[in-house]
């Protein structure tokens, strides 16, 4: 017999890594993890996380995989199963028919649909149900998901690449990397994790990216592109309007310009000739500047979960000052930059992150440089 609560903990921990696969993949849905374990051997049946699209769900996954053995068996599951009326049936139907003995979920669904009425409907089938082991790690996982249905955002991550001097290179033309090729590969991986990456126009004129997911076998997990660019400064020949959409099938415009100005403003401008591949969002703000927080919800609204802001540093500043960041990954070079640099956070990373409600959750190397994540406090 392995039941225990430590054994509990590792199989979620193997849910938990299922959850990871799919982030970036499944918006709107969240992206689940499902195990299904026969406790008596400690043997790992089948594995299950939510597919591209967001369907099949997790659970369905894993039950599909499992067949008949699922009977009498644990299920490990990183979020409360769907158990509302819809067309098809739900998770916790598959889960009552599959013959499951008993349910170990970390967390309950925030959505008012489902809260609550998943595990009930597995206790009612005679289903032993225990909620919240690894119910931190999976609120993480499960951030974006949990603020679109809450506060009606996307989580929100910061990505910054700094020099030895904790400055910000300035592009001319052209990116300047200060980081390593491996501190690049992650930011590229980060982008597959996203639903959506921004920049401002200042990015796009500095350095005019193409802000694609490169890493080799990820390349069809470029996410949507958000620019903000209040008075159309941006040139609709920079390459991010012509970059290649390379998210085959996908459900929504590959990029938004999101802008101040005024529809007729935008039609009278060359960037009308995108418009058929853009939705135009009309969001200002009392500064003339396009609002955060209404394009925040904008975001959501049309399925994104996850954004990483890719800046610059323009960008960070205004979104930390809003209080809207929820992880700040900072990338440190130890080299210091000889070229044209603005200073981004002063020398000490965790005072300036404190101020803005942030606190340090690691510091790693990679490669050369070193990592340094700061989490919201509250999140
Ligand atoms: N090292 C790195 O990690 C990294 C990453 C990205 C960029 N960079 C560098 O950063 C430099 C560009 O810096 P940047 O600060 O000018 O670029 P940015 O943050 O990408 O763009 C700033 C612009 O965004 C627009 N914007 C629209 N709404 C806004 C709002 N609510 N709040 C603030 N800005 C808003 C503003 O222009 P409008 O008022 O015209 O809309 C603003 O000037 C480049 O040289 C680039 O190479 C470095």
């Amino acid at each position: 017999m392995t039941a225990g609560a430590d054994f509990d903990r590792r199989m979620m921990d193997v849910a938990l890594r299922m959850a990871r696969r799919g982030l970036g993949a499944t918006a709107p849905n969240p992206s689940v993890g499902a195990i299904i374990v026969d406790e008596a051997t400690g043997e790992i049946i089948a594995r299950g996380w939510t597919q591209p699209g967001g369907r099949p769900h997790a659970e369905k996954e894993a039950l599909r995989r499992a067949g008949p053995a699922a009977r009498g068996r644990t299920m490990y599951l990183t979020l409360e199963p769907c158990a509302h009326t819809g067309r098809n049936p739900t998770c916790a139907d598959a889960m009552t028919t599959a013959g499951l003995k008993r349910v170990v979920c970390a967390i309950p669904d925030p959505n008012p649909i489902i809260s609550g009425r998943g595990f009930e409907q597995l206790s009612d089938a005679g289903i032993l149900v225990e909620v919240g082991v690894g119910a931190e790690d999976a609120r993480w996982v499960t951030l974006g998901h949990i603020l679109c249905q809450t506060e009606k955002r996307p989580f929100v991550q910061v990505k910054m690449a700094l020099d030895a001097a904790h400055r910000v290179a300035l592009g001319d033309g052209a990116p300047v990397w200060v980081t390593s090729p491996e501190a690049r590969a992650y930011a590229h991986l980060l982008r597959a994790e996203a639903d959506a990456i921004l920049v401002g126009a200042g990015t796009v004129l500095a350095d005019d990216p193409e802000l694609t997911c490169r890493l080799p076998g990820l390349t069809k997990r470029s996410p949507r592109r958000v620019i903000m660019d209040s008075s159309l400064r941006t040139s609709a020949t920079n390459k991010i309007y012509s970059a290649h959409d390379t998210v085959p099938g996908a459900r929504y415009p590959q990029i938004w310009l999101a802008t101040a100005v005024d529809e007729a403003h935008v039609m009278a401008s060359p960037h009308a000739a995108n418009r058929a591949r853009m939705t135009l969002d009309a969001v200002p703000s009392a500064d003339g500047r396009v609002a955060l927080q209404p394009l925040l919800s904008r975001l959501a609204a049309n399925g994104v979960t996850r954004l990483l802001v890719e800046g610059g540093p323009t960008m960070w500043a205004a979104f930390l000052a809003a209080g809207l960041v929820d992880e700040a990954i900072v990338a440190v070079s130890p080299q210091r930059n000889t070229g044209s640099t603005r200073a981004v956070t002063g020398s000490d990373l965790d005072a300036h992150f404190a101020t803005h409600g942030m606190a340090r959750v690691a510091r790693r190397a990679i490669g050369p440089d070193t990592l340094h994540i700061f989490h919201r406090s509250n999140a």
